[in-house]
């Protein structure tokens, strides 16, 4: 039943692999192509986790992975290790088997000759208006690929984004969330270019939080490699959503925007006139999004973006698939 078929850009990052764990877990998906980009970590390790996590998934046919940008459009490479680990996964890389061998050992599968923007708008061409792209890291090859060949590139069904946040309060500062601060001119370009977006942000995601007991209780009586795996990765984002957050879960950021690929009932989206601030001292990398209530909609690009979430019933949903 796969009726979706889908690109995903991502920078795993922990969430990162939770959220395509739960794609290639998914009946209705068709996941065409993983593109990476430099986000939570640099480029390279971006690449190599998603093939770390395609191994773990020990998928029949695993899809193309496309390396993309190193570097956002304009600013300095961002990176997250504080939060994903040395190695982005959480320093999975450490940890060993009964054997004292790599318990995670380098991926022995390696990432296609062409870039992430040439197979982006190839997928696109080759079907239009067939293929979606969901978004999780910052929107750099998005926009790379948007402008290269804005004619095929408007061939895309729909880009789940996750970004932004539409009430203005962000994670990284206090008004912008990661992956548009990490790229806020790639995001702006994405966002004002009038393709169908959704906007699922952390209003959303962080209504989401996944918790050490019910991971656990999931997990208990598994001894599979992608229980383990899921086990080992998510402890140090439990920990450091603690530290930092006083949380008593992980926020599943990437997850639902999957989520809402799959289901879009998870949430409800909005719409609004948007775009993001690339130049501020305060509030580079915001979403700002006309949220006046008026007669008419104003003139000018408009995003769908989540406003709500059910998120007892998310968090249940994703259990259920990545861990079934
Ligand atoms: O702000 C959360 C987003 O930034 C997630 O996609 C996370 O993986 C990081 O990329
Ligand atoms: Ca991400």
């Amino acid at each position: 039943m796969q009726d979706r078929r889908v690109i995903i850009d991502t920078d795993p990052g922990i969430d990162d692999a939770l959220a395509l764990i739960l794609a290639f877990n998914s009946p209705e998906l068709k996941v065409e192509a993983i593109t990476t980009v430099s986000g939570n970590v640099p480029l390279e390790d971006a690449t190599r986790n998603a093939l770390q996590i395609l191994e773990v998934l020990d998928l029949p046919e695993p899809p193309p992975v496309a390396c993309g940008a190193a570097w956002p459009i304009v600013r300095e490479p961002l990176a997250a290790r504080h939060v994903h680990g040395e190695d982005g996964l959480g320093d999975i890389a450490v940890l060993t088997n009964a054997g004292g061998g790599p318990r995670y050992p380098r991926p022995t599968l390696s990432p296609v000759g062409t870039s992430a923007v040439e197979l982006i708008l190839s997928l696109l061409s080759e079907s239009p208006g067939e293929i979606s792209i969901i978004a999780l890291g910052p929107l750099t090859n998005i926009a790379l690929a948007l402008e290269s060949n804005p004619a095929a590139f408007s061939q895309v069904q729909e880009v789940i984004v996750m970004g932004g946040a539409v009430n203005g309060i962000g994670n990284v500062t206090e008004t912008a969330e990661f992956n548009f601060y990490a790229d806020p001119d790639a995001a702006s370009r994405v966002i004002r270019s009038g393709t169908p977006i959704a906007v699922i942000g952390l209003d959303v995601t962080t209504r989401t939080l996944l918790t050490p007991a019910a991971l656990e209780a999931s997990t208990r009586d598994r001894r599979d490699r992608v229980a383990e795996f899921i086990t080992d990765v998510s402890s140090k984002y439990f920990e450091v959503s603690l530290q930092r957050r006083g949380l008593s879960g992980c926020p599943l950021h990437d997850p639902l925007a999957v989520g809402v690929a799959i289901d879009r009932s998870f949430v409800t989206l909005e719409s609004f006139r948007a775009d993001v601030e690339t130049e501020g001292h305060l509030t580079a990398g915001m979403l700002v999004a006309d949220r006046r209530k008026r007669a008419a909609q104003p003139a000018g690009p408009t995003i769908r973006a989540a406003v709500d979430v059910q998120s007892e019933r998310f968090i249940n949903f994703f259990l259920s698939r990545a861990l079934p």
